[in-house]
Order: structure tokens, then sequence, then C-alpha cells
């Protein structure tokens, strides 16, 4: 089943054009996003006055991504919380929230148990699930499927992709219920949604080779740092999350505007970091901010490796290494960004010949709390 692929990892990371693109179709008409699934169900996202986001691992950080894209569509407070931990604070949430879960296998037993909690609590509930038929979308009164098909590494990649795809779609669909996005808009963000796939493959077919020479450059490397910035943020999460997932290293992700108020004292000489640059068209201000975050870790000796945007020059005299992603909007680049850090993570458990498709002590679905 793994065709012509050194590892099921590997297929699905060159499955995450198709999971984008499979989870698009059938969804977009007229460059507006019509979900036949949520059709009927006007009255409750019009009903809404919150939305929490829960999930755990990856789905989480698909989350985070997707809840940036639901307040600035929707206008309505979004909040993310770990499903594990969300029904232990006795959270504020009634027939007046909307409580959306993400889960790739739509059985975790964390999310599962957060969903019905949230139910019992009179909240309305919503599962981004990739299983047809999965407990979670069976427990929730609306459901739309990532089509990612069937992931089986256990590490989440193309699931990721296809996750963060589907939010959108939903923000997109609530926003233009909520008559907040015109439909001029809303068409926009359409039209930067399809052209994710061809921009995906444009990286797995230029990033591909240098990434995974960095990975085995860096094979006996102890422990890796990642920065990012707004939605770079929970980029650098799942980056992190993924090298000790399946590389067994110490990784952490950090808000690049934390490093002074901590992280700055792990950099030591030689400290391998990445960081994400946002683009500097959208938004100077954050782009030049991480890259007076990029000097302020080179002069301390960090090892730079930058993603950021095909044409940025201003991060070239103070990267040691540049992955390249396409121009995209800024809530668009997180689907490009995670792709060398899915690649990498892949390229560095390679290296120290590890079994990147079955991690030890990690299971694809976590069926117990
Ligand atoms: C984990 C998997 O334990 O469950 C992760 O190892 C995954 O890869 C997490 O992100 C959540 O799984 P699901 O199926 O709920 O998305």
């Amino acid at each position: 089943e793994k065709g012509g692929w050194s590892s099921f990892m590997a297929k699905e990371v060159s499955e995450e054009p198709e999971a984008v693109a499979n989870t698009l179709r059938g969804r977009i008409q007229d460059g507006a996003v019509v979900i036949p699934e949520l059709a009927d169900l006007d009255d409750l996202f019009t009903g809404i006055d919150r939305i929490i986001i829960i999930a755990c691992g990856t789905a989480s950080y698909a989350g985070q991504v997707g809840a940036y894209a639901l307040e600035q569509w929707t206008r309505l407070p979004v909040h993310v919380e770990l499903a594990h931990e969300f029904r232990y604070r006795d959270p504020v949430i009634d027939e007046r929230s909307l409580v959306v879960s993400i889960s790739q296998s739509g059985e975790t037993m964390d999310t599962l148990m957060a969903v019905k909690y949230a139910a019992e609590r009179g909240a309305r509930t919503l599962s981004i699930c990739n299983t047809q038929g999965a407990t979670i979308p069976r427990e929730s009164d609306a459901v739309v499927y990532t089509h990612a098909g069937p992931e089986v590494a256990v590490a989440s990649t193309k699931a990721f992709v296809a996750q963060i795809t589907a939010i959108y779609l939903l923000a997109l669909h609530i926003g233009r219920v909520r008559g907040v996005l015109s439909p001029v808009e809303a068409a926009e963000h359409v039209r930067e949604l399809e052209a994710v796939p061809g921009k995906i493959k444009r990286i797995l077919d230029t990033e591909q080779e240098h990434t995974t020479q960095l990975a085995h450059w860096m094979a006996d490397t102890r422990s890796v740092l990642f920065l990012g910035r707004h939605v770079g943020f929970p980029i650098a999460l799942e980056g992190a999350l993924k090298l000790k997932e399946i590389s067994y290293i110490h990784a952490e992700g950090f808000a690049a505007g934390e490093l002074k108020h901590g992280p700055i004292a792990l950099i030591e000489a030689g400290q391998p970091v990445f960081v994400l640059v946002p683009s500097p068209r959208e938004s100077s201000l954050l782009h030049d901010k991480v890259v007076s975050n990029i000097q302020e870790i080179r002069a301390r000796g960090a090892r730079v490796i930058v993603i950021a945007e095909e044409g940025d020059a201003a991060v070239l005299p103070f990267a040691d290494e540049v992955l390249r992603i396409p121009l995209a909007g800024p809530l668009f680049e997180p689907l490009l960004a995670v792709v060398p850090l899915h690649i990498f993570a892949m390229g560095l458990a390679t290296a120290k010949g590890l079994d990147v498709d079955q991690p030890r002590n990690l299971a694809k679905s976590v069926t117990v709390e």
C-alpha cells in the first residue's frame, strides 16, 4: 500500500496537495463556499455568540491556526483548548456556544468526552473529522469531513493541512451566513484556498531535497527550537511536536515575541532554531519584528534556519539556511510553511534510522483517557 514510498509518512506528506484539494472538492460553487452538510444549519450559526475549538495533539494546532481565520471572518470570539483540559475547569458554555472538535480518527477518547460534556451543557457541537461514521461525528450536531484519505503513519501530516482547510471553509461559511463577509471578500479567500494545493506541490518539488539534506546534516542534533508569530506560532508548535514524535529529540516551539521573556536563555553557540517568517507584503511590522528576533538569536550563536516567502531578501544576511514558500495571504502561509517542517522531521528520523511510521510509545488513535 506504500506504493514506491519508503514509508507511509513519506507517501502521506506527498499527498498533502490532494488532501487540501479533496477537502475543497464539491464545496465551492462560483467562488462561494457551499457545504452541503451545513445547508440547513443557518439558525445554528446565527444563534451562537462564541466558538470553542477542542482537540488533541496535531489536531489542536490545526485548531489554533483555524482560530485566527474563524475570528477574523466571523468576528465571534474563538477560544482553543486541549480536549483533556476542557471539562475540568467548569467552562463557560451554553446553547449559544459552538464547540468545534477536530479529530483525524474521530475516536480520540479525550476529544469524545469533551464533545459529550459540551453537549450535556447545552452547547452546539460540530466535528471536523477524517473518518466517515466515526464516534465523534456521530455524537455531534454537525460534521464537516476532511477528505485527506486514510492516514496510516502515527504522526499526522496530510490530515493536518486538510483540517486547516476544513476550518477555513467553515469560517467562510459562518462569515457569510452571519453577514460579516461580503461575497467578494469570501471569493478572495476561496481563491487563496484553491491555490494552496499547487503551492504545496511546488514546495515538495523545490524544497524537499534541501530540507532532507539539512535533516541528514543535523542527525546528531539534540535539541531544536521553533519560533513563529501570529499563525506561525502554532506552526512552530507543530514543527516541534513532529520532531518529538518521530525523531525523539527535544524540540520546543515558542511565540517569537516570548523569546526575550525566557527562551532566549536557551540560545548558545550552534543551537538550531527554525524561524517562520511572515510575509513582508501584508504586515511589514510583523515581518520586521521576526527579522529582529532572528538577529537577536544569531548574535548569540544560534544556527538559524528560516522559512520565508520567495523573494524575501531581508532574511538572507542573518540565516544559515533558507527554505522558501510561495507567496500567499497571511492566513494561508501556515498551510505552506508546515510542509518543510513535516519533511524535516521525517528526514531527521530517517537519518537516525528510526521507524517513522510507528514511533515508540505512540498510537495512531488513543482510545483511552
Ligand atoms: C495522537 C496521535 O495521539 O492523537 C497524534 O499520535 C494526533 O498524531 C492525536 O494528532 C489526535 O488524534 P486525532 O485522531 O483525534 O486527530
